[in-house]
């Protein structure tokens, strides 16, 4: 019996993310619908519809889709759903400032086109080295207190936490508190309304690197976006630095961890890996495709009519865009459902597509290429401390992923 980890408070539709066939497989009912077709109309519990695409052409095209919003405040019946006290915090403008992945062109594509100008291939290069130094620092604390460790705490959620702080020129005698901050929101054990507190917290925090950055710029993302655009107000700045921490710190983290435990559980993937370890960015895509974290897929709301496969999806319809069904079609990948590190390059979806494409990719395959290297090449004889069904899973959490990950080397 796994641990149970359900936080029902985020109301996701249990029946969307039960994992009964294995930790690495899609959920039940996304796997069942899939062998149907490309595109479902399913009934939630509640009782409400909700599309759902499985499709790989079919997904590629919804996210590129312009009459597919990411904007949920555009719907009235959306908005009137939400719990009131969270209803006017989540439209409080000042809160949604910078805030872009809800955002549609053209709003949208002033935000993108800025932080474009700051993810450059310079700026890529110029963190490398300092990813290596983060995780080998890591490392170094891991094999000091050894020969066991919680990977989770120990090394997936503190990597890509420091690297934003690198991302955005966060003092060395700020990085603690920034990580604890930043830790507690993600884990499963923090009280919802502490979850709020911490928010709040990390809020002033970011506001006042904001103005730090506006009094003495330095080489990093924010004092560039400062000097890109002296109109950016502190609220768009501070909702922009919240979103680059939110949205690259779980998923990242959660693929360190869960890639681990997948390649621990494939002694065949994880020998080949070992004995080539050239093969690492091959890997990386492929993990990145078989462990879909996104693991419910990307929501839209559909602003007009919008046929898909033949279906014909009303106006003001929540469409989910599944990342795993895409990236398990047999239509796009030959054995759609194995793990294979030497797999030639494929169009995944594990970024997602379209306007919205992740931002932070090139950063996150740096990061999951050095994180894996070194974890192997350190840590020989890496292995679970715990059976395989003792690790606790993330399933209900909007990014898949596991609580822990107890392992042993040496
Ligand atoms: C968007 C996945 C790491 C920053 C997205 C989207 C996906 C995704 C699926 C599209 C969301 C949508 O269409 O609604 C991932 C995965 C990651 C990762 C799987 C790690 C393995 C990162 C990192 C950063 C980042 C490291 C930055 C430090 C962003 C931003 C967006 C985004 C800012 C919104 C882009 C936009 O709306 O234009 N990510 N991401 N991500 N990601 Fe990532």
């Amino acid at each position: 019996q796994r641990p149970n980890t359900n936080r029902p408070s985020l109301g996701i539709p249990p029946e969307l993310t039960a994992r009964e066939s294995g930790p690495f497989d899609p959920p039940e009912l996304i796997s069942r619908v899939a062998g149907r077709g490309p595109v479902h109309r399913l009934t939630l519990a509640d009782g409400e519809p909700m599309w759902l695409i499985t499709g790989h052409d079919e997904a590629r095209a919804a996210l590129a889709d312009p009459r597919l919003s990411s904007d949920r405040f555009r719907s009235e019946r959306v908005v009137a759903k939400l719990p009131e006290r969270f209803r006017d915090r989540a439209a409080d403008p000042r809160r949604r400032a910078g805030n872009f992945v809800t955002l549609d062109p053209p709003a949208h594509t002033r935000y993108r086109k800025l932080l474009t100008g700051q993810f450059t291939v310079r700026r890529m290069r110029q963190l490398a080295p300092r990813v290596e130094g983060v995780v080998t620092e890591r490392i170094d604390a891991m094999v000091a207190a050894g020969p066991t460790a919680d990977l989770v705490t120990a090394f997936a959620l503190p990597v890509p936490s420091l690297v934003i702080c690198e991302l955005l020129g966060v003092d060395d005698a700020d990085r603690h508190e920034f990580q604890e901050r930043s830790a507690k929101l993600v884990r499963l054990d923090t009280p919802l309304d502490e979850v709020a507190r911490v928010a709040d917290g990390l809020r002033a925090f970011m506001v006042d690197l904001v103005r730090r950055k506006r009094a003495e710029p330095t080489d990093d993302v924010l004092s560039g976006l400062i000097g890109a655009d002296p109109s950016l107000t502190d609220d768009e700045l501070v909702g922009i630095a919240n979103l680059l921490l939110v949205a690259g710190h779980e998923t990242t983290a959660n693929m360190l961890a869960l890639g681990t435990f997948a390649l621990l559980e494939r002694p065949d993937q994880l020998a080949r890996l070992r004995a080539d370890p050239a093969l690492v960015d091959g890997a990386v895509e492929e993990l990145l495709r078989h462990l879909s974290i996104i693991h419910l897929g990307v929501l839209r709301l559909t602003l007009e009519e919008v046929g898909v496969a033949g279906e014909v999806i009303p106006p003001d319809s929540d469409v989910l865009i599944s990342v795993i069904a895409p990236n398990r079609d047999p239509r796009r990948f030959d054995r759609p459902d194995e793990l294979d590190v030497t797999r030639p390059r494929g169009p995944h979806l594990a970024f997602g597509h379209g306007v919205h494409q992740c931002l932070g990719q090139q950063l996150a395959r740096v990061e999951l290429a050095v994180g894996f290297t070194e974890l192997l090449r350190r840590l020989p004889d890496l292995r679970l401390a715990v059976p395989a069904e003792q690790v606790p899973l993330r399933c209900d959490m909007i990014v898949y992923g596991v609580h822990s990950l107890p392992v042993a080397w040496g």
